[in-house]
């Protein structure tokens, strides 16, 4: 019922002049960063239709799936917005799926906190293979903010992301029982990657924040990654955590590759391993 109401108003002009004047009014009152803008803004499908998800229904109810299980917290709860980002969703869900098509291989995130995206991976992936989520639950590391303070100015501390913990993670992931195809490592990286080095990885998401970890993760990630494997590392455009960018672009170099950016709220930088040596050989 309500959707055919909901269709009804769409058809009409006067109901999109209103609209469109409301959408201009909140766009004028809240910055594009405000909660109440991520609260009243938030519809990807009144934002950004992506066609997709229409071309391919199959997929537009797992995706749809997905984003209301992202976005089913309230922004009083989770005071940053994460959850309302849409645009991030899409990315997982297209780069996932990506993934899904290699031979073989595991799911892997580094920095899951409450388990916010460590859910939408859980969803996208091949529900065959597993997915690893590394975080230490008790925020950032001393060592690790001692290394940023060399490199920036850094409101953050150790500690900072509250805690949270393993049960509560797997649970949420899984939404209310803890998944079979999860394990979670709770720990400082790189000591907490000890075991999983013969692994090979589909996909690796890295959300550390921090310079040092993200260029640690970067390195010992990127041999044990699939050709084809897809590297996606947050907050690549975040002003909050400069040494996301430093180290992306850093360990690029030194690969010779170049990351490209993705406009969800931080940015995300994807790089992708190439299936065999990309060198023209006439
Ligand atoms: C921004 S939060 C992750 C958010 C999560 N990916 C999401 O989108 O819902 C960053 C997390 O990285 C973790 N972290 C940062 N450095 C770490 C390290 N060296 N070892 C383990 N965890 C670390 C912090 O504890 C924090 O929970």
């Amino acid at each position: 019922m309500l959707s055919i109401i909901r269709k009804l108003l769409k058809r009409s002009s006067f109901a999109s002049k209103i609209n469109i004047s409301c959408k201009k009014i909140v766009h004028t009152v809240f910055p594009p960063d405000s909660l109440e803008y991520a609260r009243l803004c938030f519809d990807i499908y009144e934002q950004y239709p992506p066609h997709v998800l229409y071309t391919f229904p199959e997929k537009h109810k797992i995706f749809k799936d997905a984003l209301k299980a992202y976005s089913a917290v309230s922004v009083e709860d989770e005071a940053s917005g994460l959850h309302t980002d849409p645009n991030r969703v899409l990315n997982f869900f297209q780069l996932i799926m990506a993934a899904n098509k290699l031979p073989e291989g595991d799911y892997i995130e580094l920095g899951s906190h409450r388990g916010f995206s460590s859910r939408v991976i859980n969803r996208f992936m091949d529900s065959s293979q597993t997915l690893y989520l590394l975080d230490t639950f008790e925020g950032f590391d001393e060592r690790d903010i001692n290394i940023e303070k060399t490199k920036h100015d850094t409101q953050w501390t150790a500690g900072s992301f509250a805690p949270t913990t393993v049960d509560r993670v797997g649970l949420y992931v899984g939404d209310g029982s803890f998944p079979n195809n999860l394990k979670i490592i709770k720990g400082w990286f790189p000591e907490s990657f000890k075991g999983l080095e013969n692994i090979s990885w589909r996909f690796v998401h890295i959300d550390f924040d921090l310079y040092d970890p993200i260029k640690s993760a970067l390195r010992t990630l990127w041999g044990p990654l699939l050709p084809g494997g897809v590297m996606l590392i947050h907050d690549y455009g975040s002003y909050g955590f400069p040494g996301a960018r430093k180290a992306v672009d850093e360990f690029c170099e030194e690969i010779g590759l170049l990351p490209i950016e993705l406009s969800d709220r931080w940015s995300s930088a994807v790089i992708r391993k190439p299936l065999r040596d990309f060198s023209l050989k006439m």
